[in-house]
């Protein structure tokens, strides 16, 4: 197995409080890696640290077996990680387009010289048009980002994450919210981008039923530790899991 991203005993500590306890997981590239667990089991502050928003306590992280423990969230970015936050990160009075393009010239590095070079911006308006056609939001381009429904606002924080092409995604609870019906829309779109792409997708999420269907492997956190990692079926057999979480997770999944 090749890991492209790899903690070693990550941890954060607030205050007295361990919300990652030693935290040693490997994801492999190319697979989709969900990360589950109840309300309040690490899941954001582990994705905080990885994508270098939060500093670790102690323990490392590894990218394509570079040390970037210390690299800042704008570095991470860079080297190919790209992530989501749990809450909607998009510019509400823009454009969808303008939305995308804007996440493009941040890659660019020039984000505050919109014009710096014609070339340049052409390169972003094509990579804009690209990544609209990804998430199906072409048609949608010249909307206000707020007027837009739910779930393609949703589909246009992904863009914002893809407009850099990065390697990894990492996604907190990108269904959150969501109506039902609007989830295996959204899921099969992450599931194309991973496997179109070969990207590698680390997931946040609540809901069980997607979780047991899209991913290749499940690492459970409990109060800040892990609790159990496997195979959907491995995860869905181990007695620990079910008796601690499975139950409660399931309920919640089709609850929310
Ligand atoms: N900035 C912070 N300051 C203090 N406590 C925090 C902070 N962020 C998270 N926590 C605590 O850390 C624990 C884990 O939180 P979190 O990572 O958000 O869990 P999850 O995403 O699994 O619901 C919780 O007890 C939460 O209250
Ligand atoms: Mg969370």
């Amino acid at each position: 197995m090749s890991a492209i991203l790899e903690t070693r005993d990550l941890r954060r500590e607030f205050g007295a409080l361990v919300a990652v306890a030693d935290m040693s997981v490997e994801v492999e590239q190319g697979s989709l890696h969900s990360i589950i667990g109840p309300n309040g089991a690490g899941k954001t502050t582990f994705f905080n640290l990885v994508s270098g928003t939060l500093p670790a306590t102690s323990g490392r992280v590894f990218y394509k077996g570079d040390d970037i423990t210390e690299l800042p969230v704008y570095k991470t970015i860079h080297r190919g990680i790209g992530r989501s936050f749990q809450i909607t990160n998009i510019f509400p009075n823009l454009t969808v387009h303008e939305n995308i393009r804007l996440a493009c010239q941040a890659m660019g590095g020039d984000s505050f010289k919109l014009f710096r070079s014609h070339r340049r911006f052409t390169g972003y308006l094509e990579r804009t048009g690209e990544v609209l056609e990804q998430v199906g939001l072409t048609s949608r381009a010249l909307q206000l980002a707020r007027t837009l429904p739910h779930g393609d606002q949703r589909k246009l924080e992904l863009g914002m994450i893809l407009a850099p092409d990065p390697e990894v995604l990492m996604l907190d609870e990108p269904t959150a919210g969501m109506a039902a019906e609007q989830v295996p829309e959204l899921m099969s779109l992450i599931q194309q981008i991973q496997e179109s792409g070969s990207k590698t997708v680390v997931l946040v999420e609540h809901n069980m039923n997607v979780v047991m269907r899209v991913s290749d492997r499940i690492t459970v956190m409990h109060q800040g530790s892990k609790l159990a990692e496997g195979t959907p079926e491995e995860i869905a057999a181990n007695d620990a899991v079910r008796t601690a979480y499975l139950g409660e997770l399931y309920e919640e999944g089709t609850a929310s």
